[in-house]
């Protein structure tokens, strides 16, 4: 890390005080405020985190400015191009891109942890067929600790990667059990014959009564969704993913408590909202209301798919979703008006003066949901699948701060309440 200090003048009896600028390998370098308090009582004020580095990390770095997603150093485009998920999982987890050797021993110890114990699958039927499959999901992966917590020994790396492992092989069949449950479908087990993208179309779409057919346009699709969803640096599950593990919880549990942030619409819930927008538009002549309301100060509604906390440009990922969608369309023979409505509400959109003042573009979400419907999947697994595809992300952090010697999350507070008060009167109230 680089040497370079600033000066921060502290207008209290401590005066001018000097503060290490730290400098990573790319990217914005960061003021070490952490002895602020401890030295000089002062906190710094970040809700949101807008400003505020949390971590260190070597996973994944985005340029915001300029668009750019690397993956251990590696930009997004090429890896979609010429990766696959799990060669992108060993990386994320890993660190490297693996050697055919390497490649075979982690995707073999992968595929022989995608059962689930009899048990768990008993879980599924103490949910509401109409359950949403991310509630589904969280209770599932929770309720994992509960099958592994004595077998591990957060103290030992192998231990550690054997319950990465077991979660990024699990999570297909969580997810679509969570999905044939809820159409009342006999939940299918993982096939160890297929690679993870069409094992998890099989476990989808698989009926009893016939050999499920893997469509290879469809396989490639659903491997490109998982591979751009697998990590995007410090988002607000993966940190809920890190906050959860500095207490030393049980991964299982970290983990349902990423799926739970993930859910939310500002985040990863953005993918089936998107869909919803888009059929509430229904026709391009709509478009202008829509863009009228994301911009009325008083209507809460916003433009779902558009704007992101990092990126003040195109997300790099909804290129290469939108790209997939149409292939995947065109493929299938489908013609989606909702696809049509999506490009003409972005055309508009990045043209108007209102997004492009406050740098608002397509993100990742605003293309999945018309690639995910193109491919018969329901609105309510979209998020599912994101959670799937984070399952590696969150992981590969939850690897990474094993090594952080940091300790326990405990962020501070600005306390704006009542100051000391005394309870009124004198002893107990008499019982009512
Ligand atoms: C994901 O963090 C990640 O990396 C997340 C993610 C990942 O891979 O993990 O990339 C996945 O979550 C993508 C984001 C999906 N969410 C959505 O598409 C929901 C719609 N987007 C917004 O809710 C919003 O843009 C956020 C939550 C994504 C980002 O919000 P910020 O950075 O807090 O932006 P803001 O609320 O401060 O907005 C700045 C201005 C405001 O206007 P002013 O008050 O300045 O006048 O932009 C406006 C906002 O009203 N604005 C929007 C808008 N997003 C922001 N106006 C209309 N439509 C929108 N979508």
């Amino acid at each position: 890390m680089g040497k370079r200090r600033v000066k921060a003048t502290i207008c209290n009896e401590a005066g001018e005080v000097e503060l290490a600028v730290l400098e990573g390998t790319m990217g914005p370098e960061a003021l070490d405020i952490q002895q602020l308090y401890p030295d000089h009582g002062l906190l710094a004020f970040d809700p949101g985190f807008r400003s505020t580095a949390s971590c260190k990390s070597a996973i994944t770095f985005i340029d915001g400015e300029a668009g750019v997603l690397l993956y251990r150093g590696y930009p997004i485009e090429e890896l979609a191009e010429k990766s696959n998920f799990i060669e992108v999982a060993h990386l994320l987890m890993l660190g490297e891109l693996p050697s055919e050797s390497e490649y075979e021993d982690f995707w073999g110890s992968i595929r022989r942890h995608s059962l689930l114990h009899e048990q768990v699958l008993r879980f599924y039927d103490g949910f509401r067929r109409d359950a949403h499959p991310m509630a589904i999901m969280v209770g599932v992966v929770g309720a994992l600790s509960a099958f592994y917590h004595d077998a591990m020994d957060m103290f030992d790396g192998e231990h550690r990667l054997q319950a990465a492992i077991r979660l990024v092989a699990k999570m297909p069949t969580i997810a679509a059990a969570s999905y044939t449950y809820s159409i009342g479908r006999p939940i299918r087990y993982p096939r160890n014959d297929l690679d993870y993208a069409p094992n998890f179309l099989q476990m989808l779409f698989g009926v009893p009564s016939e050999e499920y057919e893997v469509n290879p346009t469809l396989a490639r699709a659903m491997d490109l969704i998982l591979l751009l969803h697998a990590d995007h640096e410090q988002n607000a599950s993966t940190s809920t993913v890190r906050m959860a593990a500095s207490s030393g919880a049980n991964p299982f549990a970290c983990i349902a408590a990423g799926i739970a942030s993930l859910w939310g619409p500002a985040h990863g819930g953005a993918n089936e909202a998107v869909l919803r927008m888009l059929m509430e538009i229904g026709k391009i002549e709509k478009i202008s209301e829509v863009i009228a309301r994301a911009k009325d100060k008083d209507d809460p509604f916003r433009l779902m798919g558009f704007g992101h906390r990092v990126y003040r440009n195109f997300d790099p990922r909804s290129r290469v979703l939108q790209k997939m969608a149409k292939e995947v369309l065109d493929h299938l023979g489908i013609d989606d008006p909702l696809l049509e409505v999506a490009v003409k509400l972005e055309e508009i959109a990045v043209h108007d003066e209102y997004f492009i003042e406050r740098k608002l573009y397509p993100n990742v979400d605003f293309y999945s949901g018309i690639l995910l419907r193109a491919m018969g999947l329901p609105m309510t697994m979209f998020t599912a699948i994101f959670a799937l595809a984070r399952t590696v992300g969150w992981v590969s952090h939850w690897l990474e701060l094993q090594g952080d010697s940091h300790g326990i999350d405990r962020p501070r507070q600005l306390y704006v309440g009542k100051t000391l008060r005394h309870y009124p009167g004198k002893g107990k109230k008499q019982q009512r």
